[in-house]
């Protein structure tokens, strides 16, 4: 199996992408999950992260917590979205593994460092800040990871948390500049795509009828983060985001997309946090990323309810 780190701010839709990782151990090995600050605090987004490999039954995968803030800004968060706790709508319990003493940036240095070159996949839902902190305080990670498959970012969607930006990108443009920079393969999964994979009510109905307590917990969980979306959009079903991360790498044939340069928008006070991406190449920048574009929305689904069926 593919080895993976996650790094994430559960967050109802991470949850479910840390969910649908756990419940797939043939095609991946996740190492360790680590938590930033983002939809909400750190703590919360740490525990939240323990309470949901509780419930995939997987308890032996530690869980590490990273940076409390930004590089340089102000942490922004989401609770309008995700609820005070960042995980509201299921009634989930304490967790009892405990949260790994060791930092998530030097746990990811060292995982990165020990292992061979290009064996580990970082897979970021959330602010880019443990991964330009890992890159900045050890440069030589870069040339060890093997991708980056990342949540953020918009281009033809623009954006959800500003006119221009989406929220994990705008919350630490400057980490999200340092990963871009960093040379390592990186993939992204922008709100192009995650707009397009809609949790609909038929589908949500489907979660919750595979009658296991993971089902149940996502149906929940999503049933309360959309309610803002829904009426923010007015679509039938709110967007699905994090997800897509893993899905991917289940089965990439789901998205399409194309090699192009990505650019973080860090100095307008308009724009900041804007993904600028060359898809169109018209500028000679070099290709830094693969931009998905579009994604089969019924396949992922496919995917997601036959693993989700698998867990607890
Ligand atoms: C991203 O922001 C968060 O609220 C979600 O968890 C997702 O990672 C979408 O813009
Ligand atoms: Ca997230």
């Amino acid at each position: 199996p593919r080895k993976i780190i996650i790094d994430t701010d559960p967050g109802q839709d991470d949850a479910v992408a840390i969910l649908l990782a756990l419940a797939s151990p043939e095609e991946l090995d996740v190492l360790g999950i680590v938590a930033v600050a983002g939809n909400v605090g750190l703590h919360h987004n740490a525990t939240n992260a323990r309470k949901i490999v509780e419930l995939s039954g997987r308890t032996n995968i530690p869980v590490y917590a990273g940076c409390s803030r930004p590089m340089r800004r102000h942490l922004v968060t989401a609770e309008h979205v995700h609820g005070d706790t960042g995980l509201n709508g299921p009634d989930l319990p304490d967790p009892t593994i405990p949260l790994k003493d060791q930092h998530g940036v030097d746990y990811i240095i060292e995982t990165l460092m020990n292992a061979e070159p290009r064996t580990i996949t970082l897979c970021t839902l959330g602010p880019l800040t443990n991964i330009g902190m890992a890159l900045i305080k050890e440069p030589r990670i870069a040339d060890r990871i093997q991708e980056i498959v990342m949540m953020g970012g918009a281009y033809f969607e623009v954006g959800n948390i500003t006119p221009a930006a989406e929220f994990n990108i705008y919350v630490d443009p400057e980490a999200a500049d340092v990963v871009m920079r960093c040379g390592a393969p990186i993939t992204i999964q922008s709100l192009d795509v995650t707009h397009a994979v809609q949790s609909t009510p038929a589908r949500l109905d489907a979660i919750r009828a595979l009658g296991n307590k993971s089902g149940e917990a996502v149906h929940a969980m999503l049933t309360f983060s959309e309610t803002f979306d829904l009426k923010k959009y007015g679509w039938e079903g709110a967007p699905l985001h994090d997800p897509t991360v893993i899905a991917y790498l289940l089965q990439p044939d789901l998205f399409e997309g194309r090699h192009c340069n990505v650019t973080i928008e860090t100095a307008s006070e308009l724009t900041v946090g804007m993904t600028v991406c060359d898809y169109w190449h018209v500028t000679g920048r070099a290709y830094n990323a693969t931009w998905m574009r579009s994604v089969n929305a019924d396949g992922f689904y496919t995917l997601l309810n036959d693993r989700l069926a698998r867990l607890p």
